[in-house]
């Protein structure tokens, strides 16, 4: 392999201990980063590991025995997790997201999941409780999750051809046992599930089709991701992105026409589009060739309990300390208080907008991993 780069530093190290102190950005009753961007979702990877080893994620050479993963004891406890999700519920977080790694290889998810169930915004209402999987584990657990209070389920799944897909994720899962998950999840009463496709020029783009075909009359949502350059270790390469526009055009003439729909909320992720017959809709991520960094609201937190304010950031902010330190020595009111003040300096000051300036200079090489903060 001659284009993968393996990083010299662990950037994972490399993070500020927030400040507790209150401020104006802590006083705000809406919090807003420097863009005026809101602080909507939190996606909180619950472990580093994976099952898979996806081409444009977890690379086998990188991702080897010799990776230095985290040891259990680096890990944020699920009542570490619960009481930082609390804090930013709090400031008006409304969507929590369970990531990995692969979540569902986290022992007694379920657990968290309860926990976080609980959560209650400002006005009194649940936060939408959602998870991202590779589907391995997913009829085993699809019902633990249900009944644990798990709203929603997003499935990775990047080609109905069983040799591409087994190519794509290097483990030889068969695209079979992924559709054996979904089913089980919608057995058990998951709505609203969606599958997301990673397109990597050379490896899938000719599944494109074959994936809107197949879930054009089933109950879930497909959507169509621009390979991205997260992490430094996919040895990512502009020529390797299929950009949306093609992705459209190629379901519009070769499936069925499709016509564009309003995003569901301000700031969703995913351009939406249904097909003209009422049949289904499809969605596509253009985090490359249409970057949407004007309205992002999404934090991410490690799995060591490192704060990201952006998926391309190479320096976190560490929570950890925070409640293994002071915090650890206070009141539960008063730690309550000093982690809302946290989460809001650290939102306040926030400036990321990474994808709109992928090309200048400024650009970091030394990029956190994506199966390190979550998808
Ligand atoms: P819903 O809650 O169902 O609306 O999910 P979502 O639209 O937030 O999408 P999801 O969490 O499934 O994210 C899908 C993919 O979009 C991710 O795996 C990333 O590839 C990409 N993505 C999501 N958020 C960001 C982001 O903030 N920046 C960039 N560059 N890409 C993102
Ligand atoms: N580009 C785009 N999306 C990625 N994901 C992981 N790596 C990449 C990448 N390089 C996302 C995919 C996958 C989820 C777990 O993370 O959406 O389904
Ligand atoms: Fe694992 Fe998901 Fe990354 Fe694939 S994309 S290696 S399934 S975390
Ligand atoms: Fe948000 Fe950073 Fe992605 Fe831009 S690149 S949308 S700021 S996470």
């Amino acid at each position: 392999m001659t284009d993968m780069i393996v990083p010299l530093v662990d950037v994972r190290k490399r993070a500020f201990v927030p400040s507790i102190e209150p401020s104006a950005a802590s006083r705000q009753n809406t919090l807003g980063d420097t863009r005026h961007r809101r602080l909507h979702d939190l996606r909180i990877s619950v472990t580093d590991r994976c099952n898979f080893r996806c081409v444009y994620c977890m690379p086998k050479e990188v991702f080897n025995n010799d990776y230095p993963y985290l040891k259990h004891d680096e890990l944020l406890s699920f009542e570490e997790i619960t009481k930082l999700a609390k804090a930013f519920v709090s400031l008006g977080v409304e969507k929590l997201r369970l990531t990995g790694g692969e979540p569902l290889l986290r022992k007694n998810v379920e657990t968290l999941i309860g926990m976080l169930a609980e959560l209650r915004t400002p006005a009194g209402q649940p936060v939408d409780l959602t998870l991202t999987t590779n589907a391995s584990l997913l009829a085993k657990k699809a019902r633990a999750l249900k009944a644990a209070g798990l709203d929603r389920i997003t499935v990775s799944l990047d080609a109905m051809d069983d040799t591409i897909f087994k190519k794509m994720n290097d483990v030889d899962y068969s695209v079979e046992q992924v559709l054996e998950g979904l089913d089980a999840a919608a057995a058990e009463g998951f709505n609203n599930i969606k599958v997301n496709m990673v397109v990597k020029k050379g490896w899938n783009e000719d599944q494109v089709v074959p994936m809107a075909r197949y879930f054009k009359n089933s109950p879930h949502i497909v959507r169509f991701i621009e390979y991205m350059d997260v992490g430094t270790s996919n040895g990512w390469k502009l020529d390797e992105v299929v950009p949306s526009k093609e992705v459209l055009s190629k379901i519009h003439s070769e499936v069925s026409p499709l016509v564009s729909l309003e995003p569901n909320y301000q700031g969703e992720v995913a351009q939406r589009w249904k097909y003209a017959d009422g049949s289904n809709e499809v969605g596509v991520i253009s985090s490359v060739t249409q970057a949407f960094c004007s309205s992002c609201t999404r934090a991410r937190l490690s799995t060591q309990g490192q704060l990201y304010t952006c998926l391309f950031a190479s320096q976190g902010h560490d929570f950890k300390a925070l409640l293994r330190g002071s915090v650890a020595t206070m009141s539960d009111s008063d730690g309550d208080e000093a982690l809302r003040n946290a989460v809001a300096n650290v939102w306040g000051a926030r400036s990321d907008r990474y994808s709109e300036i992928r090309t200048a200079a400024s650009f970091p090489s030394d990029r956190i991993e994506m199966s390190y903060i979550g998808g």
